[in-house]
């Protein structure tokens, strides 16, 4: 079956002070229908850049991206609304996609309007996607800073159901809400996978929801897939050194598996200036000489899961 999202070899370099950072390199992957693939790394390694890449809001350098069988680089007009329609994005400031002059119905029936759809349609529609995300009808005459930031995610979150959109991106969508509410927030996007049956790409700097809330992961380090697996490999059995950094830095429950916290040493890198060969390795607890020498290829170690790492490359 041919994959809602391909992305293909996706590069990104931005054009910065005293040079150029490339902030997404070489990117593939791809999400089936109705799966949820989780993006996780540390701030600065490209997961923002990645998903509007893929939402075309900015375009790539080389590589494509193809969404429901379109290479959306081609998408133009009509083409061009479809896809936008198929695609939508909660992003991680619930305040920095409303707007705040419009009382929340009109933001959440704002994208309908534009479609041409009838008043008592987006109504109805409206007040039916409050209840959906757990807020109630009357929370449509509200205004934007009438609210918490838990709750105009939830708004947020509707807004972007209002198309029935085939595939949702969330950039960090919990990370600016208190952590009490960032669970309720997490239940939500969870009950509405199950009841609508949508498509996430879920990004997030924080591995243990990444690992809770996805099928596949990619974990990401300066612009570079190095692993790529099934959710429930991660734990199990994480390949990359900077993905077992990941998780040792999360505290275990148990005792008897409790490992001390392995910090990352060093400083991470400058992005304008990355390490040659493999970009971790200047943090990298079993770095070799190769390691600077030679990019390490995303490659598959086990069935389903790959890894970029010269410590499981096949040697002749
Ligand atoms: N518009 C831009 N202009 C210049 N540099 C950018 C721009 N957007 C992102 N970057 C740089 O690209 C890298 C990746 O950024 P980003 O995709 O936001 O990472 P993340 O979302 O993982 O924190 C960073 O080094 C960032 O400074
Ligand atoms: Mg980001």
């Amino acid at each position: 079956m041919e994959p809602l999202l391909r992305v293909s070899d996706v590069s990104k370099r931005f054009k910065v002070r005293g040079g150029h950072v490339s902030a997404v390199d070489d990117v593939s992957f791809y999400v089936q229908a109705g799966d949820t693939v989780g993006i996780v790394g540390e701030s600065g390694s490209g997961k923002s850049t990645l998903a509007r890449l893929v939402l075309r809001l900015i375009e790539p350098d080389t590589g494509e991206v193809v969404f429901d069988g379109k290479n959306v680089a081609e998408a133009r007009g009509a083409g061009l609304k479809e896809l936008r329609r198929g695609m939508q994005m909660v992003f991680q400031d619930p305040y920095s996609s409303v707007n705040p002059r419009m009382p929340i119905g009109g933001n959440i029936g704002f994208p309908m309007k534009v479609q041409g759809f009838g008043k008592r349609e987006i109504r109805d529609r409206t007040a039916d996607l409050l209840d959906q995300v757990g807020l109630h009808p009357n929370h449509a005459s509200y205004y934007p800073h009438q609210l918490s930031g838990g709750q105009l995610q939830r708004v947020n979150i509707a807004r972007a159901l209002t198309m029935e959109p085939k595939l949702v991106v969330c950039d960090e969508p919990l990370s600016a809400l208190d952590k009490s509410i960032q669970a309720q927030v997490l239940n939500l996007l969870r009950d509405l996978r199950e009841r609508l049956g949508l498509t996430y790409l879920f990004i997030s700097h924080d591995l243990n929801v990444v690992e809770y809330f996805s099928d596949h992961v990619l974990v990401v380090y300066l612009g570079h897939v190095v692993e790529s697996c099934p959710a429930k490999d991660l734990y199990r059995e994480p390949l990359h050194p900077y993905t077992k950094v990941l998780l040792s830095a999360i505290p275990s429950v148990d005792p008897d598996t409790r490992t001390e916290a392995q910090a990352l040493g060093g400083e991470p890198p400058s992005p304008l200036d990355p390490p040659s060969g493999c970009r971790f390795r200047t943090r990298c607890p079993l770095a070799m000489d190769i390691c600077a020498r030679e990019k390490p290829a995303l490659r598959e170690a086990a069935t389903g899961h790959s890894v970029a790492c010269h410590l499981f490359e096949e040697r002749v």
